[in-house]
Parts: C-alpha cells; structure tokens; sequence
C-alpha cells in the first residue's frame, strides 16, 4: 500500500508540471492576440530581427500600448514599401540594413506616410504615438524581456 503511494507521487508531479505547461501556453496565446503580430521574442541587438519588427507593425498593426490613438493600423503601405522603411528605420538605431540600396527611397516613404502621426521627425508624443527614433524601440525593449 505504502509502495503504491511512494509509486503515485511522480504521476501527480507530472500532473502538476502538464498544468504549468498548458497556463504558460495560455499565456504566451494571450500575448500574441494583445500585440497582434506573431513575433515572441525579440534580441534588441539583432538589425534582421528590428527590421522584420517594424515589417511587421506595418504589415498587420499593433496595439500594445493602449494610448487614446492605438492601434497603428495595419497596411497604409505595400509590403515591399514596409521593407524599405524599415531598412531606413535600421540606419536611425545604427545598425546596417540588410539592403543598404533601399534606405534612400526607405526615407522618402517614412516621411511621406509615418511622420503624420508620428511627428516631430518621427519622435513620437509620449503616451499617443511611440517614438520611432528610440533605441531600442519601446516595443522591442517590451518584446526582448519575452
Ligand atoms: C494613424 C496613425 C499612424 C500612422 C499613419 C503610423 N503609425 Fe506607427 N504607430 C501608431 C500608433 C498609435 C502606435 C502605437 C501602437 C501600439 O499601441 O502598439 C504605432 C506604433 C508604431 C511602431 C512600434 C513602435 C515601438 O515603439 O515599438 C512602429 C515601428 C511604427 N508605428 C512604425 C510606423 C511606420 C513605419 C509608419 C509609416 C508607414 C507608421 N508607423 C504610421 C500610429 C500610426
């Protein structure tokens, strides 16, 4: 009887451990629903991972900071735009854009369609629309603890 006890105790153990599992899944879906892209984690020293960062805010919206003027809607420009501006936004953290031939027009776009809401030459306005020139972006430094 007391063997068949001693026998139980790994079974509940790894019970416990399957709970766990599934509430960190629980959680992990939540965040992606919360910031509406799909990327988990981000190392804010990677220039492909900013880049595919902000292709992504472009691309599909983000809405993880709750301000009055969120969310940042998705698509106000093509995909293959959102490639260049994202390789010019690479240059303003310092990093080297993966196609340094696209940061011209890169900048002729982001001025033409960014600085709207995100004025004053992109800087933002603390608590309505983030500041693009931050190193790191607000949402990568968010993103990079996971
Ligand atoms: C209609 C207003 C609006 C326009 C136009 C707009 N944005 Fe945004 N953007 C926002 C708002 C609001 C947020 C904050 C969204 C959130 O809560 O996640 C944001 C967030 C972002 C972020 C995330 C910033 C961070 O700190 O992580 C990036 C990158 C970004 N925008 C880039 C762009 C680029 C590039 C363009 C031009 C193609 C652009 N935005 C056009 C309103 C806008």
């Amino acid at each position: 009887m007391q063997r068949a006890l001693l026998l139980l105790i790994p079974v509940i153990l790894f019970l416990i451990a399957l709970l766990f599992k599934e509430k960190k899944n629980n959680i992990s879906i939540q965040k992606e629903h919360h910031t509406m892209y799909h990327i988990q984690k981000i190392d804010p020293h990677c220039a492909p991972c900013f880049e595919k960062y902000v292709e992504d805010v472009i691309n599909k919206g983000s809405n993880i900071f709750h301000y009055p003027t969120s969310p940042m809607p998705a698509g106000t420009v093509t995909p293959e735009e959102a490639k260049k501006i994202a390789a010019f936004m690479a240059t303003l953290q310092g990093f080297k854009p993966s196609h340094p031939e696209w940061v011209t027009e890169g900048r002729y776009l982001f001025y033409g369609n960014c600085i709207g809401c995100h004025s004053n030459e992109g800087k933002g306005k603390e608590g309505y629309f983030p500041d693009l020139t931050r190193k790191p972006l607000k949402g990568i430094e968010l993103l990079s603890k996971g």
